[in-house]
């Protein structure tokens, strides 16, 4: 707390501080945080009388939408409940409620891993900010749904049914991300399969997906009868050896979570060798926020990534609580560093733009030419539960 009044004192100290760079960093997140929020309900005025639809992206002037059954679903509602926690302001609960709701019929979803983004971020928080119990039920089936995509001879959970014809039992790094999901099913239920399922998920995924260097392939795809890997690939990624910025962050992120699930420390030390990797990379730009990936040739138009930025930003402020001395202070300055940058007006829209996203500059799927440099409901979420890690940090 002493460092950060400080560092407050000194940028007041300093001649002409207007610059957002430059503002006290207790003001600049509550100022995020209050335009996220007004960002966030022109987003969600809009779509209160669109029946089952949320908002995906803002592509050429246009809002591009899905129901529910698209793996980001959760997003939205989840930003809200964030907000929601930030303000306690009525209408922000009234349209988490109706945002979360729309996503309720995914607890039945058994055709792909993304039931922990889609159900986690929505009525997860939502349960922890209300204790609605009808939430806990949603969680509780969306779990038990989730773990049926586990197959116990080969000891991870399948992300994709897609694509059989190149992989038998695609598994993507991103599926870390489903594991709280599980952690948490397990510790409100007493059933501990979903418990011993997240944590084999997670060794198996420590054994197969990573390079001597810590970063990670995209897609491992398992030999259904050996149980070992037959295929190591990317899918939105510059190339199959490359690493695919957010792919990055998902782990760095899903093994610092497993760390405050479990306390084991190898999910600890994982966390720990991810970000040595991210932080001392010699293509990660100055500000902060990485091109879509680490590979990619880097030319000053080749598009940036703003979530896996804020993603990373998340991680390594829950990462820098787990950690001590200087290496917690790399971890927190690292992403306060991105966080100004995404708070900027390089990457923050003006009020009322961008179709009301709070984010510019993500990159979803650049391989298929999808959702390139646009908003992303992902990336408004990490940046806003960054905005709250950070601000509770502040507080503390
Ligand atoms: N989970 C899909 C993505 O990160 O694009």
């Amino acid at each position: 707390m002493k460092r950060y009044v400080v560092w407050g004192l000194l940028w007041l100290m300093g001649a002409g501080c207007t610059a957002d760079r430059e503002q006290p960093l207790a003001t600049l997140v509550d100022r995020a945080l209050a335009h996220a929020e007004r960002q966030s309900l022109v987003l969600a005025r809009k779509y209160t009388d669109r029946e089952g639809r949320l908002p995906r992206t803002w592509e050429k002037g246009e809002d591009v939408s899905s129901d529910s059954r698209w793996w980001c679903s959760g997003f939205f509602p989840g930003t809200l409940w964030y907000l929601y926690e930030n303000s306690r302001h009525d209408e922000v609960l009234e349209y988490a409620r109706m945002y979360t709701a729309r996503v309720e019929r995914e607890k039945f979803t058994t055709d792909n891993h993304d039931v922990g983004f889609m159900l986690y971020c929505s009525f997860g928080n939502g349960l922890r900010l209300t204790g609605d119990s009808t939430y806990r039920e949603v969680l509780l089936t969306g779990a038990r749904s989730l773990a049926t995509r586990f197959r116990p001879e080969v000891g991870v959970i399948r992300s994709w049914d897609h694509s059989r014809e190149k992989w038998q039992y695609p598994v993507i790094i991103d599926n870390m991300m489903n594991l709280e999901l599980l952690m948490w099913a397990a510790a409100n239920s007493g059933d501990t399969t979903l418990r011993r399922i997240a944590c084999s998920h997670a060794d198996k995924t420590m054994e197969h997906h990573f390079r001597p260097d810590y970063s990670s392939w995209h897609v491992v795809s398992y030999d259904t009868l050996s149980g070992c890997p037959h295929v190591k690939q990317t899918h939105q990624g510059y190339s199959d050896g490359s690493a695919w910025s957010r792919g990055q962050t998902w782990g760095l992120y899903g093994y610092t979570a497993m760390y405050r699930w479990t306390g084991d420390d190898r999910y600890l030390q994982q966390a720990r060798h991810i970000a040595r990797f991210l932080l001392n990379h010699p293509n990660m730009p100055g500000d902060g926020v990485p091109y879509w990936d680490f590979d990619v040739p880097a030319t000053p138009s080749t598009p940036r990534d703003a979530s896996a930025a804020a993603v990373m930003a998340s991680a390594l402020l829950e990462l820098s609580g787990f950690t001590q001395g200087a290496e917690a202070q790399g971890y927190r300055d690292f992403a306060i560093r991105q966080i100004r940058t995404l708070a900027s007006p390089e990457y923050t829209a003006e009020e009322g733009e961008n179709g009301g996203f709070i984010l510019k500059h993500s990159t979803g799927a650049y391989p298929f030419a999808s959702e390139v440099d646009v908003p992303l409901t992902y990336a408004d979420y990490y940046y806003v539960e960054a905005l709250v890690r950070l601000k509770r940090m502040l507080q503390s």
